[in-house]
């Protein structure tokens, strides 16, 4: 039923004119912030730093609740922590008590997934990572790399139907980064679940979104909503080739650039 594309899409997430002021704070984080995503796509979210991309995600999360707005998840409001969403976190909280294996499987054991099947999950989650030979280390014998991809893959395991991830890439070098960013796309073709993801890498968002969300500087408003128009699935190698990438890379960065630079602002 859901394969036809040109179906009409459900609601995945909603903003409705959120304004979020953190206690004792004299200007809002983020201010009539409206954005609507689609179920099933994928969603980056630019911005310079501290502009609000975390707090975003913290809302849409339900872990913070806007002063003035709502946030929908589903098309019903957001009111609790929302437990239909997997969340990669800035910090990256891994349980520090737990091994890579089981932090990976957690979700899988709350779910009662049996044994077998979740080691067999387990097993290949861990390779699509890159830990294989770390499964009984602990989250303190990881590299920052190392924990990341520990906590995507945490994340990921039991196909959530939204996945949020605050600059998931960011301590990646660049062939460890490509390699996931391909392997993500892949996992979005076959799953279809709804990804929003902060990022500072313009390629990233051009490489995986369907949407890019590009924010003004704090108090942050949402500048423009770009549209990737790129055909699914995606090669990263043929994109980077193509005309339309080095266009639309382009419209970013002057978007981006243009907030950066206001010399004269008050
Ligand atoms: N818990 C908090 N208490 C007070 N201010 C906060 C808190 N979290 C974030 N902020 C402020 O809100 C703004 C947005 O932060 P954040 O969402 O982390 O930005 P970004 O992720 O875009 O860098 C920043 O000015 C930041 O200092
Ligand atoms: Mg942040």
């Amino acid at each position: 039923m859901s394969t036809n594309k040109r179906a009409p899409q459900a609601e995945a997430l909603r903003f409705e004119n959120v304004t979020l002021e953190f206690p004792g704070s004299h200007r809002p984080a983020i201010e009539e912030v409206s954005f609507q995503i689609e179920r099933g796509t994928s969603v980056a979210v630019i911005g310079p730093s501290g502009c609000g991309k975390s707090t975003l995600l913290n809302l849409a999360a339900g872990l913070l609740k806007p002063s003035k707005g709502k946030v929908y998840f589903g098309g019903e409001e957001v009111t609790a922590v929302n437990s239909d969403a997997a969340y990669v976190t800035q910090q990256t909280d891994l349980l520090p008590w737990l091994t890579v294996k089981a932090n990976i499987g957690l979700a899988l054991k709350f779910r009662k997934v049996p044994k077998a099947e979740r080691d067999e999950r387990i097993a290949h989650w861990i390779g699509v990572v890159g830990l294989t030979g770390f499964e009984d280390h602990y989250p303190r014998e990881l590299s920052g790399g190392m924990r990341k991809r520990c906590a995507i893959a945490r994340a990921l395991i039991y196909e959530p139907s939204i996945v949020l991830m605050d600059e998931p890439f960011g301590p990646l070098d660049a062939i460890t980064r490509l390699g996931l960013q391909q392997e993500l796309l892949n996992l979005w073709q076959e799953q279809k679940g709804t990804l929003v993801f902060v990022t500072h890498d313009l390629n990233e968002a051009i490489y995986l979104a369907d949407q890019v969300v590009v924010m003004s500087e704090g108090p942050g408003t949402v500048r423009r909503v770009l549209p990737i128009p790129f055909e699914r699935p995606r090669t990263i190698g043929t994109l980077i080739e193509s005309h339309e990438f080095s266009e639309l890379y382009n419209d970013l960065w002057s978007l981006f650039r243009s907030d950066a630079k206001t010399p004269d602002a008050a």
